[in-house]
């Protein structure tokens, strides 16, 4: 028969094991929400969020994007995911009138580029990333993104291909 010291010893044993692991998952869960929740992370350590989206009109086989004062475009070194019924882009402000817009679509595995960090797009699937001119800055990815041509008339962004 067990002694009350025993019960009550094997009891603070497994009590502090539950804590210990319940103190882990805590400590996990911190350190993931710190991640920055949808945040990711590429292999080349870029830190990366999610592009915003926005909304285009497609337009005689072009993409039309107005740009207004709460556009994610507004501002030099802005970026966002362009989405339209033709086919979404990805477009980046490199200047007060100048914009590069990219394919969206990864030439590694063909998985849409989502995320933006340290002025690369980054590739949620493997982590590629591309600089604002669609060079490869890392792999797995080889080719650079396809190049569409972006003009800009008053507030009214046209992509075309
Ligand atoms: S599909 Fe983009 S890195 Fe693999």
């Amino acid at each position: 028969m067990e002694s009350k010291a025993q019960t009550r010893r094997q009891f603070c044993g497994r009590t502090c094991r539950i804590a210990s692991v319940a103190a882990l998952g805590g400590a996990l869960a911190t350190i993931l929400e710190s991640c920055g929740g949808n945040g990711l992370t590429s292999a080349s350590g870029v830190n990366a969020s999610a592009l915003p989206t926005v909304s285009g009109t497609a337009a005689n086989g072009t993409i039309v994007v107005t740009i207004d004062g709460g556009s994610p475009l507004a501002a030099v070194g802005g970026a966002a995911l362009v989405r339209s019924s033709i086919g979404d882009a990805l477009v980046a402000r490199t200047g007060d009138s100048t914009f590069v817009a990219l394919s969206s679509q990864c030439t590694h595995q063909a998985c849409e580029i989502t995320g933006w960090g340290a002025s690369r797009f980054v590739c949620p699937c493997h982590g590629s990333t591309f600089d604002t001119s669609g060079r490869v800055m890392n792999g797995p990815a080889a080719s650079p993104l396809r190049q569409y041509t972006a003009q800009l008339a008053g507030n009214t962004l046209t992509i075309s291909a």
